[in-house]
């Protein structure tokens, strides 16, 4: 297979209304340019709009619009989608991608850091938006192979004494439990929910790492895993029509951390565990 032949595979994106959080770095940003490739109407929910308006201007593309949106701040949150159903009551795809691996003392709103805008603002938003939507809409969820580190655990998610590392496993664990179950138990009718993973790649997202990590990481990671290119487009694959309420995508290479997308059935020990947390 080649990027060339997988991208002619995936259908025209002309006609679709597709909101992204965390387009502005990484894997968002990536799949971004992917959407752009397919011509969609893209609604960037960002924290930094400089940085977004940017980016597009770059890009050169009038197909878009951009609203304010900080995932760390349930007003912020409940804000950017008041804003988004003002100015689209229905959209086609909703990818929740924004995440963080980062620490800090405080806790927001009343949670540790990562865990908090990786988890429970993912939570916040989908529970806020989900009685509004009326269309048939589909909500991507980006996970993380991680989630599987720290299953049979019990644990206070909300002690803030993590390692940065470690706080980042618990939300994506806790992000993709809570979007299993959505799939499992499919609470509301009209929303199709789709959890994807993008394997490993080289992003600024280890940027609050303590620098030995950050840096032997980088090397490893960069040498090793696959390219970001590569890594976005499990999310591509996401919102093209082959992919459906329940589906879980994840790279096709060994143990799910490189390669083109693959569907999969959800792993019969995180099912299990996620069911009962
Ligand atoms: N890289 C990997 O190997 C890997 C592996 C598995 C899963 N993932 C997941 O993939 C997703 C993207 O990560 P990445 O590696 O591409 O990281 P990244 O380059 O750091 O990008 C993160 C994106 O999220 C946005 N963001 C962060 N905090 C936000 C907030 N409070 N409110 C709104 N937006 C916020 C960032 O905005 P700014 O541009 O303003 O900073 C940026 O656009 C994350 O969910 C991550 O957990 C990554």
């Amino acid at each position: 297979m080649t990027k060339k032949k997988y991208l002619s595979k995936i259908e025209d994106l002309s006609n679709r209304k597709i909101v992204l959080t965390g387009g502005t770095s990484g894997i968002g940003l990536s799949f971004f340019k992917y959407l752009v490739s397919k011509n969609a109407f893209v609604i960037l929910l960002v924290r930094n709009i400089k940085k977004a308006e940017t980016i597009v201007k770059e890009l050169n593309y009038s197909n878009i619009d951009i609203i304010e949106y900080d995932q760390s701040s349930y007003s912020s949150i409940k804000k950017g989608i008041d804003t988004l159903l003002e100015k689209y009551p229905s959209v086609d795809s909703i990818v929740l991608n924004a995440g963080v691996m980062s620490r800090t003392k405080e806790l927001m709103e009343g949670h540790p850091y990562s865990i908090s805008v990786n988890y429970y603002g993912v939570r916040y938003f989908i529970e806020y938006i989900a009685p509004k939507l009326t269309a048939k809409t589909k909500i991507i969820v980006q996970g993380s192979l991680v989630a599987g580190f720290h299953l049979n655990k019990k644990t206070n998610i909300d002690s803030n004494d993590f390692k940065t590392f470690k706080e980042y496993n618990i939300s994506k664990m806790c992000v993709e439990a809570y979007t299993y179950k959505l799939m499992k138990e499919k609470p509301y009718s009209n929303i199709d929910f789709v959890l994807t993973e993008p394997g490993i790649t080289s992003t600024s997202i280890t940027r609050d790492l303590d620098s030995f990590l950050k840096h032997v990481g980088k090397v490893f990671v960069s040498t090793f895993f696959h390219s970001v290119d590569k890594a976005s487009l499990t999310l591509l694959e996401a919102v093209s029509s082959k992919a459906t309420h329940g589906s879980y995508i994840v790279p096709r290479g060994l143990f799910t951390i490189s390669g083109y997308p693959k569907y999969k059935k959800f792993p019969h020990k995180r099912e299990r565990e996620y069911l009962i947390k």
